[in-house]
């Protein structure tokens, strides 16, 4: 084995510093973790050299790959006038311009500096304008870190619709009451409980591609009716989806279009930012010079709105409306989906090789996945040591939900099936030998 000194090194401190040593959820199959230096393109390379073709673009940010010149060149013009103002700057206002050209449901924005913060205000809004405490989130769908989008993230025990399984210690029992659960994909299930709680509850949150997993025909439009019928607003997130499934999301891709959405990653280009945009009325709460009147909502923030995290978001906008952008995504993604269904047959293994745009994701269950109970039948530990084969030959990927780039190659996909079909078929030699 190469000699690894300084990541074993920086490791040790670390594990002696770091909770849990790991700054993220983030877990490469087999334990392993790396300590990267830099990324460039399609590449990253850890502090002892090691090269790795990169699928996991810093969990979804970096669609036009690390270090694209026309980022780069936006940040450094950026950073020289100033890194942050808590004020308006040009960037940032022209970032909500390009969000509301772009995106549908986008007629006014609020800026955030994480996903996390998006998700929380949103759900804030939709209490604000409707008066009600309730929301009702699907079980396995992720919102970030806040305590009401702990609610039933990766619940471990049998489903028990609507009611919550916190996925995180230290959330107040009390929220317990007004997060509702159901499960996606579902929407007789989905209505019968919106129906019971309608009085209550005032936002539905829905990724509407979740995880990995396509929403079925009539989900969406379903929810958006439900919501109309009880007045309650309807929240996408589209912190992964947007601008990622083309200019204007999934609420374009689906032609479903919710009151409110959440978009983080790409617009932030790498650097911290997010935002939630929607219905007028419903972000013009947000308006501080109404501080003091009922219906006003707080959202602030130290770093909401950083203008060189708009740079970097604007600019990697700008290279996705070039021609081709979202086309070649797609067929990037196509390519990845049909070599991994393609060896993964060859090795007589049954997978479900999920994902759309440029995510995807193999989960080895033969039956199809359609929610979160579905997509747990799915064999993790057989995955967990076939991605490892592939991490060992070069690509930085895990077990769950995996990023392309603009800027990845068909022969680095190639390349990748390869090394998928060469672990999956040890793999298989090695259950059916019982070694
Ligand atoms: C769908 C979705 N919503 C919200 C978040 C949270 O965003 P952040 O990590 O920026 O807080 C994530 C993060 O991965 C996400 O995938």
């Amino acid at each position: 084995m190469t000699a690894t000194p300084r990541t074993d090194d920086l490791l040790a401190r670390a594990d002696a510093t770091i909770a849990g040593g790991s700054i993220t959820l983030f877990a490469l199959s087999g334990g392993e973790r790396r300590v990267l230096e830099r990324g460039a393109g399609s590449h990253v390379f850890d502090v002892d050299g090691r090269e790795y073709v990169d699928y996991v673009l810093g969990s979804g940010p970096l669609l036009v790959g690390h270090c694209h010149p026309r980022v780069v060149e936006a940040v450094q013009r950026q950073v020289t006038l100033g890194s942050t103002f808590y004020t308006l700057n040009e960037p940032v206002i022209e970032l909500a311009e390009r969000i509301i050209d772009q995106v549908p449901c986008a007629e006014m924005v609020q800026f955030s500096a994480t996903g996390a913060e998006a998700t929380f205000y949103a759900l804030r809004l939709a209490r604000a304008a409707t008066g009600r405490d309730a929301v009702l989130k699907f079980e396995g769908g992720f919102h970030g870190s806040s305590d009401y989008a702990q609610m039933s993230l990766y619940p471990v025990g049998p489903p028990n619709y609507p009611s919550p399984e916190p996925t995180s210690s230290g959330i107040p029992r009390a929220l317990e009451r007004d997060v509702l659960i159901a499960p996606f994909n579902d929407l007789d299930a989905t209505a019968a409980i919106v129906d019971a709680h309608a009085e209550r509850l005032a936002a539905i949150i829905v990724e509407p591609f979740q995880r990995v997993i396509e929403p079925v025909p009539g989900f969406l439009a379903g929810l958006r009716a439900l919501a109309d019928r009880h007045g309650i607003v309807l929240i996408y997130d589209e912190i992964v989806t947007g601008f990622r499934l083309g200019p204007g999301g999934a609420q374009e891709r689906y032609g479903v279009t919710p009151d409110l959405a959440t978009f983080g990653k790409v617009i932030g280009g790498g650097y911290p930012l997010a935002a939630v945009a929607g219905r007028r009325d419903l972000l013009a709460t947000a308006d501080h010079r109404r501080r003091g009147n009922d219906t006003y909502v707080f959202i602030s923030g130290t770093l909401n709105g950083n203008p060189v995290a708009a740079a970097a978001g604007l600019a990697t906008l700008d290279v996705l409306a070039e021609h081709g952008a979202y086309e070649r995504l797609d067929a990037l993604g196509e390519r990845m989906r049909g070599g991994l269904r393609a060896a993964f047959a060859a090795a007589g293994i049954p997978a479900q090789v999920m994902g759309i745009g440029p995510i995807f994701q193999t989960l080895l269950v033969d039956s199809p996945v359609t929610d979160y109970r579905t997509m747990r039948k799915a064999d993790a530990a057989a995955m967990r040591e076939i991605t490892h084969g592939v991490l060992r030959a070069g690509n930085l990927i895990a077990p769950e939900k995996a990023y392309l780039s603009l800027v990845h190659t068909d022969a680095e996909i190639d390349a990748t099936v390869d090394a998928f079909a060469s672990a999956a078929t040890r793999y298989a030699e090695r259950s059916t030998s019982g070694d």
